[in-house]
């Protein structure tokens, strides 16, 4: 079985999260979201979530191509959750291209795909306020 892993806030879900989804579980056959608790967002990103870690995990078990969801506390593990979930693939948008490379040194492979255009989490809490 290859196994997957991407990581994110993903708040106010979107679909050009469930995009990103959708062809991250095609690297597989298990989808692991690393999914940003609220303290990581606020501490690292300065980012405040509009629903809580439980209520954004609830919406990605209900995804299809979503297998299992673990919580990101901090930007380290994601060298050690390689070996814990026996993980084949790390896939990432390509806002974040080059900057996780050094996973291959753990026997990774590392993917960045293209994000889809004109859509985010930040974009719609704008749009709403405006
Ligand atoms: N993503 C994507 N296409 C988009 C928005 C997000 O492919 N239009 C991907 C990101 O590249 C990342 C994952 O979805 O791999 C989670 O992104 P996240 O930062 O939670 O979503 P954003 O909408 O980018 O949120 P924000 O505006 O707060 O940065």
């Amino acid at each position: 079985m290859r196994r997957v892993i991407t990581y994110g806030t993903f708040d106010l879900l979107h679909y050009g999260h469930i995009n990103l989804l959708r062809r991250a579980k095609e690297y597989g056959d298990y989808l692991i979201v690393a999914l940003s608790t609220d303290e990581f967002n606020w501490n690292e990103k300065q980012k405040k979530c509009y629903f809580s870690y439980e209520r954004r995990k609830q919406l990605l078990e209900a995804i299809r191509y979503v297998d299992l969801v673990i919580p990101e506390t901090s930007w380290e593990q994601k060298r050690s959750d390689i070996h814990e979930y026996h993980v084949d693939t790390f896939v990432i948008g390509d806002d974040w291209e080059g900057k996780f490379d050094f996973l291959k040194e753990e026997g990774a492979e590392v993917v960045y795909l293209e994000r889809t255009p004109d859509i985010s989490t930040t974009s719609i809490k704008q749009d709403i306020k405006g």
